[in-house]
């Protein structure tokens, strides 16, 4: 992921304070975050949504229910957009716009894996535009350069795990924000 220009203030000197992080391959770490509460998946989303830069591409993973589309609300939240957010499972993909242009997808219901560029994925991933993937998981390896994975899993009625798979900095920042 490139550096935030948004936020200038998150430095190389965080990886150091990010060592307590899981470290992944390709300089990623993972994070689990936990919510007790739609309200705090939602504010967990919208401080994700203030920190990332122009660009990033979520994949939100889980199954059905976890709270994926809940989630991609507060990140559109975060990003400024002020229209309502709804789950694009019919359509398979919303546009909205906020301090940037944000797509939000849903491969849910899609037949077959090579129809993502049919609906134009690729097209929305464009250097500028934040684009959220629910389902991100059903893409093939490859298919797609996700700068955060988010795998939402059900602890309790009201309890979700939530891991966060990004680059260091992006994760301390988010730590900071907690
Ligand atoms: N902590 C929580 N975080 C997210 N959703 C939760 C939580 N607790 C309960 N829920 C409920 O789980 C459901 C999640 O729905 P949704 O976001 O549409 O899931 P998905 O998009 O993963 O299918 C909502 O009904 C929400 O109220
Ligand atoms: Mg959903």
């Amino acid at each position: 992921m490139p550096s935030s220009s948004r936020h200038p203030e998150i430095g190389p000197d965080e990886d150091e304070q990010a060592g307590r992080f899981e470290r992944l391959e390709d300089s990623k770490a993972r994070v689990a975050l936990s919510s007790e509460s739609p309200a705090r998946t939602l504010s967990i989303g919208a401080l994700l949504g203030s920190l990332v830069p122009p660009g990033t591409v979520f994949s939100l993973e889980g199954g059905l229910g976890v709270g994926k589309t809940l989630l991609a609300k507060g990140i559109c939240a975060g990003l400024g957009v002020s229209d309502e957010v709804l789950s694009p499972s019919f359509i398979l993909v919303e546009e909205y716009r906020g301090v940037l242009p944000v797509f939000h997808f849903d491969l849910y219901r899609l037949e077959k894996v090579h129809d993502v560029a049919g609906i134009g994925l690729f097209d929305a991933v464009d250097g500028r535009a934040v684009v959220i993937v629910e389902w991100g998981d059903r893409l093939r390896e490859g298919m797609l350069d996700v700068d955060v994975r988010v795998v939402m899993r059900i602890t309790g009625p009201e309890h979700r795990e939530i891991a966060v798979e990004a680059c260091r900095t992006l994760l301390a920042a988010l730590e900071r924000g907690m």
